[in-house]
């Protein structure tokens, strides 16, 4: 049958129909499109939408409409297919359809995406596995599984549906906005499509269109939003365990840090320093004056992190359970609260969708804060996780008068948890120090994250740099793993390899589970601490290098840690790359991350890299063989560039910092560096510096190009070729390097 198919142009929106369905494409001002069934179908939630843009051709011919875009075609034949292609080649089919469930006698909506077989797919949040998703199946459903050992294991705490595909050099990108449960069948079934369902939203997506990896990413980031600025502090070196529980126990771990000189910004909390797991409480024998202890803390620049889990225990004496009932501020069954097992057994679950049920949790934050004296909040078990069966879909959680079903909000149930502490920090003019296990693709405007429960094993530490970078992909950009494994017993090895290769992760953080065989540093001999303070150092060494990304990340939705295809996106080999990572533009990261092995191949992309260690230098464009000893780890320097550093951390707090330490690599380069106070929101007035660092040959200069904080610095430690020289800061440097 030949369907005659038609459009109408609204605006930005060209609707096409033919006989039996339509379809709708909306075109942004920037390479986004979004392409839906039905407008109002699909809720779509916290997006930024780009300006429009009106420019583009529609044209129809032989029973196809022709859209021309950009330099791209979308070509719409009587079917409704969607052919996407560049001026060369064919990049995309998208075909949408709603098939009949069989097992669920309901309809289900599907969308399939006809890819070339030599695609790459990237993307997905923190599913395990390798970096290229191709081969298995996953959903975007938020689970606590504490049994994700690899990449078979379809759903873990995030719920991200962004899929980043390369294609013969091109880079696309797509976002499947709904909240509701997505199912993504990775050429598992079909070698050459993506397929993806979803039985409450009909077809929705959001396609990304640039140039490379940066483009298209950026574009999403833009429409989910920016990760929050961290504070310089939240770089630190942070030991966490379940649990330090006791004061005894925490001043422990601080005395050991300090007598073996190892850095240390904060020390978490997990749930035995609550008085029987009841949120915003302390367990009074344990720590009779927390305030006190926090306070100690503090003058030496250590913080206190407090894990706070989502689910509240059913106690009738409890004051935060009686108020979330008594006013009707819980998920609810039958109209009764609905009642699940977790940490501290029957509990119930907070509203959190209801600004009501979050400005109550932000009081009792903020009490909390000021009475405990707590840095930070480290939110836990928000999937939500429930131990007696996962939360039936018609569980009600209401906002206001609006009745949500589980099944709807259970992906987003995390993020609005997090929003209830933002405010608290941002009332005393503090970025926020608030992460979390779970969450959606717009979360990191909240809060960051860690990756969940790992287990100390010798493929999780693999998979902990594929698991971060495909988050980082995804726009959690801030993320980092239980450093030594989270299950089982840690040993030396691992735990060494483990720090060596996240060490440049964002957020750095060694944490391990109840009655498991400590790890920290000082937990096995001296040749760990001894390797464990050498790496820590190294990572203090590059706090500004990092919050330079940081602050970039925030501004540009770059990303901080990145596989090499999003530096070098049409060198074929670093799209295989999974054991290597880059950290900005100029740090290249290839641990050995095998049991007993000292060597491994290292991949350099083009140009010429600096081996941190020993100085030498390699030619890109080629794998090279090299060694490391376990106290050794495999960091290049990308020639010509420029590293900046502090010098001699062990802990953080900005005004203690008077020198910027400027590394020279190679002939010439040129750095943007950025400066703020660390801390507050005032960089949100515009209070920070931009310095234009540049070296050609021996002429080196710093341009204060934005000058709005009054910097502390004294200093500037300029080193190059194995010498250094020390020049009083200013705005405005010029100097000949043959004086140093
Ligand atoms: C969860 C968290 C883990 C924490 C434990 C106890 O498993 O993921 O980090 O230690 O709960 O609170």
């Amino acid at each position: 049958m030949i369907n005659m198919i038609k459009y109408v142009q609204n605006k930005n929106i060209v609707n096409v129909s033919n006989e039996i369905d339509v379809i709708n494409l909306e075109f942004f001002s920037n390479g986004t499109i979004r392409i839906f069934k039905e407008k109002n179908s699909t809720k779509l939630y916290e997006l930024s939408f780009p300006k429009k843009f009106l420019k583009f051709n529609v044209s129809e011919n032989s029973n196809e409409i022709t859209i021309e875009y950009l330099n791209y075609r979308f070509i719409i034949n009587d079917k409704l297919e969607i052919k996407v292609e560049n001026s060369k080649d064919i990049i995309l089919n998208i075909d949408f359809s709603t098939k009949f469930c069989d097992v669920e006698k309901r309809n289900y909506y599907s969308t399939t995406l006809n890819i070339n077989e030599d695609s790459y797919v990237f993307g997905l949040g923190d599913k395990m596995g390798f970096l290229d998703k191709k081969g298995y199946y996953y959903e975007s459903h938020s689970t606590d599984d504490p049994t994700h050992q690899d990449e078979a294991y379809p759903a873990l705490y995030k719920s991200i549906s962004y899929i980043l595909f390369e294609t013969n050099k091109h880079y696309f990108s797509i976002f499947f906005p709904s909240t509701f449960r997505y199912t993504f069948d990775v050429c598992k079934t079909n070698l050459d499509k993506v397929i993806i369902n979803n039985f409450d939203s009909s077809n929705d997506l959001f396609l990304f269109l640039g140039n490379d990896p940066k483009e298209v990413t950026r574009r999403y980031s833009d429409l989910v939003g920016h990760p929050y600025f961290i504070s310089l502090k939240t770089l630190g070196y942070h030991q966490s365990r379940w649990s330090y529980e006791n004061e005894e126990m925490v001043m422990d771990v601080y005395n050991k840090f300090k007598e073996y000189n190892l850095p240390l910004d904060y020390i978490h909390l997990d749930i035995h320093y609550m008085d029987g797991y009841r949120d915003f409480t302390v367990d009074k024998n344990r720590f009779p004056d927390i305030k006190n202890l926090t306070d100690l803390l503090k003058k030496d620049n250590v913080g206190i992190i407090a894990i706070n889990d989502a689910a509240i225990k059913v106690d009738e004496n409890f004051d935060i359970y009686r108020y979330i009932v008594d006013n009707k501020l819980v998920g609810t069954l039958k109209n009764k609260p609905y009642v699940n097992v977790v940490w501290p057994g029957d509990s119930v679950f907070p509203s959190y969708i209801d600004p009501k049920c979050r400005e109550y949790f932000e009081n009792k934050a903020n009490e909390f804060i000021k009475e405990t004296g707590i840095s930070g909040i480290w939110n836990d078990m928000n999937e939500p996780a429930s131990f007696k069966g996962e939360l039936p879909n018609n569980v009600i959680f209401k906002n206001g008068n609006r009745k949500i079903t589980h099944a709807e909000i259970h992906n987003i149930y995390a993020e609005h948890m997090v929003k209830c502490f933002t405010n608290v920090f941002k009332k005393d003019n503090l970025r926020p120090f608030n992460f979390s296990r779970a969450g959606f693709a717009t979360t990191s405007k909240y809060a960051f994250c860690w990756n969940g429960d790992n287990f100390s094993l010798w493929h999780h530490l693999r998979y902990s740099i594929t698991q971060s970078l495909s988050l980082s992909l995804s726009n959690f950009i801030y993320n980092g793993d239980d450093i030594g494994g989270f299950g089982g017993d840690s040993n030396k090895e691992l735990l060494l390899r483990w720090l060596e290769a996240n060490l440049f992760l964002p957020f750095l953080r060694n944490h391990s589970t109840l009655n498991s065989k400590h790890q920290e540093p000082y937990a096995f001999d001296e040749y760990t601490i001894k390797t464990y303070k050498k790496f820590l150092d190294i990572r203090y060494k590059f706090i500004p290098y990092l919050y330079d990304l940081a602050y970039r990340m925030n501004k540009f939705g770059e990303l901080i840690s990145r596989p090499l295809f999003y530096n070098y996106p049409f060198d074929k080999e670093c799209l295989k790359i999974n054991d290597q990572y880059m950290v900005g533009d100029n740090l290249l990261v290839a641990p050995i991350i095998d049991k007993s092995m000292t060597t491994r191949a290292v991949y350099l992309p083009e140009g010429y890299w600096i081996n941190y260690f020993t100085n030498e230098e390699f030619k890109g464009n080629q794998y090279i063989i090299c060694s490391a000893n376990l106290d050794e780890s495999i960091y290049f320097i990308k020639k010509d560039s420029i590293i900046v550093n502090y010098e001699n951390l062990l802990h953080i707090n900005k005004l203690d910092i008077t020198e910027l330490v400027i590394h020279l690599y190679g002939d010439n380069g040129e750095y943007i560096n950025y400066e703020d106070d660390g801390e507050t929101l005032n960089y949100q007035k515009d209070e920070y510096n931009l310095y234009k660092i540049k070296f050609n040959k021996n002429k080196f200069s710093l341009i204060t190009v934005h000058q709005k904080y009054a910097s502390n610095y004294k200093t500037i430690k300029i080193i190059k070729d194995g010498k250094a020289k020390i020049i009083p800061f200013d705005y405005k440097v010029n100097i000949n390097l043959e004086d140093l």
